[in-house]
């Protein structure tokens, strides 16, 4: 089973659309191991988006992730990755998909909604970065645990 990060934005927490964007994802079969709220200080930001560092939309796209707080999930499933990705559609919501998570509900490049992991690899990094390994319960372990007692 793959993992992956994904954030829900300031403006989602902010429209009320958490509940929403999760549902989407967890109706595609991707199970929530992991998750909380939080508000995101510049460090974290910067380090969470260090690939960005050098583009000219760096330092608002620190302000924004900054401004207010967000949920971050540890979601898993098959190719959850990729999955996640495909809900959320491209990252401009004018150029998603229509039925994706950013299209229906996204407003512009800047206030779109969420943030999913783009590899297995920096999935596992960005788990890293916002969870202590305590803090993911692997359901398919709960449930055999539940089940056995
Ligand atoms: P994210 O990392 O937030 O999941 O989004 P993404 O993979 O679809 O897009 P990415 O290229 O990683 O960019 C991260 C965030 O930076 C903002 N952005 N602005 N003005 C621009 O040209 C521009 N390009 C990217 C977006 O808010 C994007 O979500
Ligand atoms: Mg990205």
């Amino acid at each position: 089973m793959e993992k992956t990060l994904i954030l829900v934005k300031p403006d989602g927490v902010q429209r009320c659309l958490a509940g929403e964007i999760l549902a989407r994802l967890e109706k595609r079969g991707l199970k929530i191991v992991a998750l909380k709220m939080l508000r995101m200080d510049r460090a974290l930001a910067e380090r969470h988006y260090a690939v960005h560092r050098e583009k000219p939309f760096f330092n608002d796209l620190v302000n924004f992730i900054t401004s207010g707080p967000i949920i971050a999930a540890v979601l898993e499933g098959e190719k959850a990755v990729e999955s996640a990705r495909q809900s959320m559609g491209a990252t401009d919501p004018k150029k998603a998909a229509p039925g994706t998570i950013r299209a229906d509900l996204g407003i512009n490049m800047e206030h779109n909604l969420i943030h999913g992991s783009d590899s297995p690899e920096n999935a596992a990094t960005e788990i890293a970065t916002f969870f202590e390994p305590e803090e993911i319960l692997g359901y398919t372990r709960d449930i055999d645990r539940w089940l056995t007692g």
